[in-house]
């Protein structure tokens, strides 16, 4: 049952127009299953390579494929992930790109699923998952590497921690955007919208601050939950020659974790990832000592969804959350390995999606099959909605 009998490439289009990779897997008792890389633009240095799309698509049909093909079962999730890492060879999915490999990883997955007639969701959680689910952390402004001439914190978020189902949260982070739209234009400045549909307005970080404080309040008392604000500095992006730079204004790591604590403590944040440097386990562990038990600091460029960072973040006090993106570390597996250690550790999971993102669905139903307590996957736009609609749907038939 699931033997695998075919695996097909192709370029697709991401929500950025690049070429992405989309994986099709079939198995001999008719299942299907479809799966496409997503892409970052603020990457971190450590996270597995994406090569381009048709080189990705070249190595991994040579090296993978005809290890897939009539040898592994799809619903045997790790011999999959395990057959990937040996066709590739290398630590960081080099050869055959993290971009193809993260397709066909999904695309396995779904395609037992099918076979099944199961959702992905119990597929890859068991029959006691779909209970529990994720508080979507929604962008709603943004700069950074997502926007040019907009905010230097790369994401404002909110954060509808009240919220008494993810169907109420993911609207009520929709009213968020719609009211910083009617702020700004109230305010007579004008914005584009980044590349996760954030408003990408040409104002400082504390201004944007001010106008989702405002936001957030007012659709909090409409809704009647509470609704607090994250932050994901992204501070590599920032960070060089040692200081960090926001313009001409400029923070050195002390400065740094100074401002990021009076940030949390002036709008009482519930979430801040990246505050600092991708290698600067030393000033993770400093800030998390500060503010840690008031917010979520959240490692991503820090932690790369590996295993292996993740471990030096736990022994150095370095955050308390990890953010989770299946194409940093290039399979399921890996990624349901990081949120275990996470959870074993003490540290709560977001699992999360990439600036160029697909209409695929699949960390929907990895953060629901995980009970991971916050996904970060946007407020507007279709490759944004598929995933919070999947979990509306996932929501509805529980
Ligand atoms: P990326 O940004 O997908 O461009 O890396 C998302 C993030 O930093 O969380
Ligand atoms: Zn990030």
């Amino acid at each position: 049952m699931t033997l695998i009998t075919e695996v097909r490439l192709r370029r697709v289009l991401d929500s950025r127009g690049n070429p992405t990779v989309e994986a099709e897997l079939r198995t001999d008792d008719g299942g299907f299953g479809r799966g496409a890389a997503p892409s970052g633009a603020s990457t971190g240095d450590h996270e597995a390579v994406e090569r381009p799309a048709g080189e990705a698509i070249t190595r991994a049909r040579e090296l993978a494929v005809p290890r897939l093909e009539g040898q592994v079962y799809a619903g045997d999730q790790r011999g999959v992930d395990n057959t990937l890492r040996a066709a590739d060879g290398t630590d960081d999915f080099s050869e055959i790109g993290a971009n193809s490999a993260v397709a066909i990883s999904m695309a396995a997955a779904k395609a037992a699923a099918d076979v099944l007639g199961a959702p992905l969701y119990q597929h890859l959680g068991g029959a006691f998952r779909g209970r529990e689910f994720p508080v979507p952390l929604g962008n709603v402004v943004g700069g950074g590497e997502h926007a040019a001439d907009a905010t230097h914190i790369q994401e404002f978020l909110a954060a509808p921690v009240g919220a008494p189902s993810v169907t109420d949260a993911a609207f009520a982070n929709a009213r968020v955007h719609g009211a910083v739209g009617d702020i700004l234009e109230e305010r007579g400045v004008a914005a584009a919208k980044g590349d996760e549909g954030a408003w990408a307005p040409a104002v400082d970080d504390a201004t944007a601050l001010e106008i989702v404080d405002e936001a957030v309040d007012a659709v909090a008392d409409e809704v009647g939950f509470e609704i607090g604000i994250g932050l994901d500095v992204a501070a590599a992006e920032l960070f060089d020659d040692g200081a960090y730079h926001y313009g001409d204004e400029t923070r050195t790591p002390d400065e740094q974790v100074d401002y990021v604590a009076e940030l949390v403590d002036e709008y009482g944040l519930v979430y801040v990832e990246d505050p600092l440097d991708e290698d600067d386990f030393e000033g993770f562990a400093e800030l998390t000592g500060r503010i840690g038990s008031e917010t979520l600091v959240c490692g991503d460029d820090l932690f790369v969804t590996d295993a292996d960072r993740i471990e030096r973040g736990v022994e150095a006090g370095a955050g308390n959350s990890v953010l989770v993106k299946p194409n940093q570390i290039g399979t399921l597996s890996d990624a349901f390995d990081a949120i275990e250690l996470a959870v074993a550790s003490g540290y709560d999971p977001v699992v999360s999606h990439r600036s160029g993102e697909t209409e695929d669905t699949t960390i929907a139903h990895l953060a629901v099959a995980t009970d991971a307590p916050f996904i970060k996957t946007g407020t507007v736009g279709g490759e944004r909605t598929a995933k919070l609609n999947e979990l509306i749907r996932i929501e509805a038939n529980a």
